[in-house]
């Protein structure tokens, strides 16, 4: 890879996987300053040359989560597949609804007049943004605290604790009803992008959008397999006891 702070912001942007998230974390426009040289984009955005070609390099190594190492959930601990869950999906998810909202917020300010589908996109983002955080909220301090729990009890032989919500069933078909919103909201929007195609005259900031936004539903998919298809039914297996533990 040819980094030279000579070469335009554009040119990179294009050629270096992952560079318009860096660019977009640094501050660096890569859409209408895209044909600024490397060297003055840094000055614009008062970072270093240095700096900037170290997070291009680190970022070539970002992965979303649909592509880390898929381990053997349907066997291993639930406390492994929790682990999992959080640090990469929702890991992810976070990091993603504020890029994302960021870039419409953008994206719609330039191209909204000519295009009311990104508005309906936006809106249906924002209120699928709100359902998410609160839903992860759940998840990270209700449900999962206790099937971690409930495990590590059934492994050492302990009673399992009497969770608030009367049995692990009831917090999970709540999770399973607000996955389906999710993922209708998700269908919504791929409807009203064409499946994520931008427009020929597209900007870039309005393909990377799209691109963004085409990732997040095919993470959102593995996130919700994972816990609708593995880690719920295991859970209430192992409630009833009939999971053994490892
Ligand atoms: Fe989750
Ligand atoms: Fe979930």
């Amino acid at each position: 890879m040819n980094l030279d702070g000579a070469r335009t912001v554009r040119e990179l942007a294009i050629e270096i996987p992952n560079a318009t998230r860096t660019f977009e974390k640094l501050g660096i426009d890569y859409c209408c300053g895209g044909s600024r040289s490397l060297n003055d984009a840094c000055q614009h955005a008062h970072v270093t040359l240095e700096d900037v070609l170290g997070e291009l390099e680190q970022g070539r190594n970002f992965k979303p989560a649909t592509e880390t190492a898929r381990q053997d959930f349907a066997n291993g601990a639930l406390g492994e597949l929790v682990e999992h869950i959080v640090g990469t999906h929702h890991v992810y998810v976070k990091q993603e609804l504020s890029r994302l909202q960021q870039l419409l917020k953008k994206v719609v300010a330039v191209h909204g007049a000519g295009h009311p589908e990104l508005a309906a996109i936006q809106q249906i983002f924002h209120g699928v943004s709100k359902e998410l955080s609160s839903h992860m909220m759940k998840e990270e301090h209700i449900l999962f605290p206790y099937i971690v729990a409930m495990e590590n009890a059934v492994s050492n032989g302990r009673p399992r604790p009497r969770p608030a919500f009367g049995t692990v069933s009831n917090p999970v078909h709540m999770m399973e009803l607000e996955h389906d919103s999710a993922g209708a909201a998700l269908k919504e929007i791929s409807a009203l992008s064409s499946n994520y195609e931008p427009p020929e005259n597209a900007c870039f900031s309005y393909r990377t959008l799209y691109a963004a936004l085409k990732e997040f539903e095919t993470d959102l998919h593995q996130h919700v397999h994972l816990e609708n298809n593995i880690l719920f039914p295991r859970a209430i297996a192992m409630e009833n006891g009939a999971e053994a533990t490892l």
